[in-house]
């Protein structure tokens, strides 16, 4: 049995049930989720290997071979077709056009389930999902129950990572009018114990932990790289549970009466939120892998079935990289697997151009310098070959970016190299301040072969060809534009240089031994 056939069996059927990673019904056969690639915009969807299995993501990995692919719908397998599709703007506006939030990259969440590969929903800030029109879901004051699979590693303190209940018109209309479960590290409104990030209850102008806004003890920082999260509601009553999504069983970090003004009696309006706030706030960050809505309130034994089939679909971490030929402790330099267009450097027209520094001062924007030869390699090496020089780290970033890396100057020890991320993503050199955006900004995955027709995973002078994206931002590569290098996405970012045409190959490197 799926987690679906345990609500059914429980008394508490889902009404809405979304996973781009497994069925969560046992006879569950359609698609998971549609994708649409870059190169063409088509679309296709994907299902599971099976009834009740797998999803079948070597059908994603070939429709998107070579190009970039984004998640455009993540389809009801409860048959009430309470599908999500991209958010549109409310009290806040996206970055996607006409306020739209961004669509999740397809690939950047990569799991295994029962040993076999699968994606699961990478939010980067300004993504989102949702349904204002769904049907069956509670309203009012009707008791209702939700757990979602998340990881525990990717997340911000940004409002609000969300999956659940809210508003019909993706505005706040007042207290009670949302039940989502919220996971992060925010504490503007509410807080548990330590750090976080936590589980909370979004239920609008206001994330709960406990029975009273802010500070509830009870509600401990969880952040296994599998999570499972849980909130669920009914008259003057709610609770928080949560657990290891890989072992062991659920604990309640809540239950008992709804908080003081305005939550009782809730005004539920039903619709479906994943990634941001009721009212469209997009500037959070987490992974969802599976979840599903209920209509009723589930009991805790039936709760603690679907953990166990949860455990039992055994979800596991699967390297985000699949390119070796940025291995942690070598020297490399990437050199533009094409010439770029840029105008500053037309007075060269023919020289190699690598992914340099320019100086050794934070915060530049890399340009591609063009290096006359190969054969200029000096001993001691040149300033200017030490610039286009980096050694590879693994990752600065989480656990959660294994296969991942960062790279470091030859020219400056110590520093890094990352986007800058909010909206700008520009490029810059950075020294390594310990903090989790820095080292999320400048954490990026390989994908061997690059992007593109060519097809041939070396070129001419036997360097391996890549493409290097974002981790916090995998829809967004390093691209040469107009001169400069930056973290551009395929023609979705609004920036000049996210433009569409060109972008697959900008985005193509060779790896070659370090210049240095
Ligand atoms: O309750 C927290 C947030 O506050 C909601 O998600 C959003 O609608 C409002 O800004």
């Amino acid at each position: 049995a799926g987690p679906c056939d345990i609500y059914a069996s429980g008394g508490t059927p889902c009404v809405a049930a979304h996973s781009t990673t497994r069925a969560l019904y046992s006879n569950y056969t359609g698609p998971l989720y549609q994708v649409k690639r870059g190169s063409d915009s088509k679309t296709a969807d994907i299902s599971t290997l099976a009834a009740g299995g797998v999803a079948d993501a070597a059908a994603q990995d070939s429709f998107c071979a070579k190009t970039t692919c984004l998640i455009t719908i993540i389809y009801d397998q409860s048959g009430r077709g309470n599908h999500l599709t991209q958010a549109p703007p409310g009290g806040f506006r996206g970055p996607a056009a006409n306020g739209y939030d961004n669509l999740a990259s397809a690939t950047g969440a990569p799991v295994t389930v029962n040993g076999q590969k699968a994606y699961g929903v990478f939010v980067a800030p300004g993504t989102g999902y949702r349904n204002n029109k769904a049907s069956g879901t509670a309203t009012g004051d009707a008791p209702e129950g939700m757990y979602a699979v998340v990881d525990g590693t990717h997340y911000n303190s940004a409002c609000c990572f969300d999956y659940g209940n809210a508003e019909t018109s993706s505005q706040d209309t007042g207290n009670g009018h949302m039940e989502a479960i919220y996971f992060g590290s925010s504490t503007y409104w509410g807080s548990g114990n330590g750090n976080g990030p936590w589980i909370m209850a979004d239920l609008e102008n206001g994330l709960f932990s406990g029975g009273k806004a802010g500070k509830n003890t009870n509600d401990p920082t969880i952040s296994y790289r599998f999570t499972t999260a849980i909130v669920k509601g009914e008259p003057n009553q709610w609770a928080i549970r949560g657990a290891d999504a890989t072992a062991g069983g659920l604990s309640t970090f809540y239950s008992g009466a709804r908080p003081a003004n305005g939550y009782n009696p809730m005004k539920k309006e039903g619709a479906i939120i994943l990634g941001i706030g009721g009212d469209n706030s997009n500037g959070a960050q987490g992974t969802f892998y599976e979840g599903a809505m209920t209509s009723g309130y589930p009991s805790d034994a039936t709760e603690n079935a679907v953990q166990a089939d949860i455990v039992a679909a055994k979800y596991a971490t699967s390297s985000q990289a699949s390119s070796k030929a940025l291995a942690p402790g070598t020297l490399i330099s990437l050199r533009a697997a094409t010439t770029t267009t840029s105008s500053s450097s037309s007075s060269s027209s023919s020289a190699p151009q690598y992914l340099t520094h320019n100086t050794t001062t934070a915060a530049l924007t890399l340009q591609p310098i063009p290096l006359t030869t190969r054969s200029r390699r000096t001993a001691p090496p040149s300033f200017q070959h030490q610039q286009a020089t980096w050694k590879v780290h693994p990752a600065l970033g989480t656990a959660a970016e294994a296969g991942c890396i960062s790279l470091e100057s030859a020219a400056a020890p110590g520093t890094f190299l990352r986007h800058t991320g909010g909206g700008a993503f520009t490029l810059a050199l950075h020294p390594d301040d310990g903090t989790k955006q820095f080292r999320e900004d400048a954490t990026f995955c390989a994908l061997e072969g690059g992007l593109g027709g060519g097809g041939s995973d070396g070129d001419a002078s036997g360097g391996d060809v890549v493409a290097i994206r974002s981790w916090n931002y995998p829809t967004r590569y390093l691209r040469r534009y107009g001169g400069g290098v930056y973290a551009a996405s395929n023609g979705e970012g609004g920036n000049e240089f996210d433009a569409a045409a060109g972008f697959h190959e900008e985005v193509n490197w060779v790896v070659e031994t370090g210049l240095a």
